[in-house]
């Protein structure tokens, strides 16, 4: 019996050159807790970490138990991190950048501070 693969390499998209990404294969240089890493660019913050062997992003609230991405696309918030003093950010949902200081998310999920939410809408958008 035979079966589909679940996944396939995509194409290169028209125009974009011999199919080698270069800014993916960038090397560009982040923190995570305090430790310095060179990590590929061109791809989300959780693909970087992973990348570079970062298995724990985050602890639970209630046993702190270690948490790392599962679906890598916006849905579990399994990867919440903070990034550059903003707390429960979605790593999977931001793209990595050059000198990003990155810490993991411990205990219980925090709001934004007060300075960094628009005032004209509150904390619950409204
Ligand atoms: S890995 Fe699921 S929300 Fe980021």
């Amino acid at each position: 019996m035979t079966s589909k693969p679940l996944f396939r390499i995509l194409s290169p998209a028209p125009g974009t050159g011999t199919g080698t990404d270069t800014q993916a294969e960038a090397t560009i240089q982040i923190w995570f807790n305090d430790q310095p890493l060179s990590v590929p660019g061109g791809r989300s913050v959780a693909a970087a970490l992973l990348a570079a062997g970062v298995q724990r992003f985050r602890a639970t609230p209630v046993s702190g138990a270690p948490r790392a991405p599962y679906c890598m696309m916006g849905a579990c918030f399994e990867c919440l991190v903070e990034i550059d003093g903003m707390p429960s950010r979605q790593s999977c949902l931001v793209t990595v950048q050059d000198g990003m200081r990155i810490h993991s998310q411990e205990g219980a999920r925090d709001l934004p501070p007060l300075s960094d939410v628009n005032s004209v809408e509150n904390v619950h958008g409204r």
